[in-house]
């Protein structure tokens, strides 16, 4: 298959390229980060795109054309997890972190539907978190851009049944990436809190993923909550 992985230069990124290419072809977005290991890997093709431009996000989805796309995985997060107290975020931080997340993800995926409805065939992962279900202080614009993609996850899975495309989604805890600005405290608690009492790697969270590629066309519109037993 064809898979195309937005924000795949490190972390639960990587960790789903690094899966997939075993089996399939891999197209993945990068921003600031060097992505030197993907070089000279024939079926993995790495696309610099920045989601806060507008004609970056527009050059990706030119590019699709050429893709002949199955999958579509909604990995990057534009911007960092934790803020500051929901009545101290300045209104125009919830603004801006919809235009970079959410927007360039609707038109990246209206785009990929388009492909996938004329092939009657098509998978769309979104990569959540487990805040969405118990938002912790501090990350309320986060949580709840994520919350909005979890409902698109439903819409997707609903509008785009009868031409076999599928909508799925994970909402993973806390990974050792880079990604979160938390201090040791958090860290540790995170562990302590975990029944295994380790954190979760992005190794574990992208064979997750690696379910919803593989799975029947059957299941969709479901969430795999990973590293927190509900
Ligand atoms: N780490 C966690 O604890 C955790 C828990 C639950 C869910 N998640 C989710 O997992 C996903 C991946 O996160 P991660 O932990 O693997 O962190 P990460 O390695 O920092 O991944 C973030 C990705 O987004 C890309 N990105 C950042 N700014 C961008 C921009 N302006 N334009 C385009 N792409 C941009 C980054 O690209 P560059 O690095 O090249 O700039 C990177 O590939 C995110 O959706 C996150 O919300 C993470």
């Amino acid at each position: 298959m064809n898979i195309l992985i937005t924000g795949g230069s490190g972390g639960l990124g990587r960790a789903i390229i690094e899966l997939a290419a075993a089996e399939h072809t891999v197209y993945f977005t990068h921003n600031k980060r060097d992505c030197a290991w993907a070089e000279n890997r024939s079926n993995i093709k790495a696309i610099k795109t920045d989601f806060t431009v507008l004609s970056d996000v527009e050059r990706l989805i030119a590019a699709m054309n050429e893709m002949d796309l199955d999958v579509l995985i909604n990995n990057a997060y534009i911007g960092k997890p934790l803020g500051t107290h929901f009545h101290k975020t300045a209104a125009a931080e919830f603004m801006d972190s919809f235009a970079h997340n959410i927007m360039p993800t609707i038109t990246i995926t209206q785009k990929a539907i388009a492909i996938f409805m004329a092939k009657r065939f098509g998978k769309i992962i979104n990569v959540l978190s487990a805040y969405v279900a118990g938002p912790p202080t501090g990350f309320s614009r986060y949580a709840c851009d994520k919350a909005y993609l979890a409902e698109l996850t439903l819409v997707w899975a609903k509008e785009y049944v009868r031409y076999n495309i599928t909508a799925n989604a994970i909402a993973p805890e806390y990974m050792d990436t880079g990604f979160s600005n938390i201090d040791e405290r958090f860290l540790e608690q995170a562990a302590e809190r975990h029944p295994l009492k380790r954190i979760l790697t992005p190794q574990e969270t992208a064979e997750a993923v690696m379910f919803f590629v593989a799975a029947t066309q059957q299941i969709s519109g479901i969430t795999i909550p990973v590293g927190h037993p509900q």
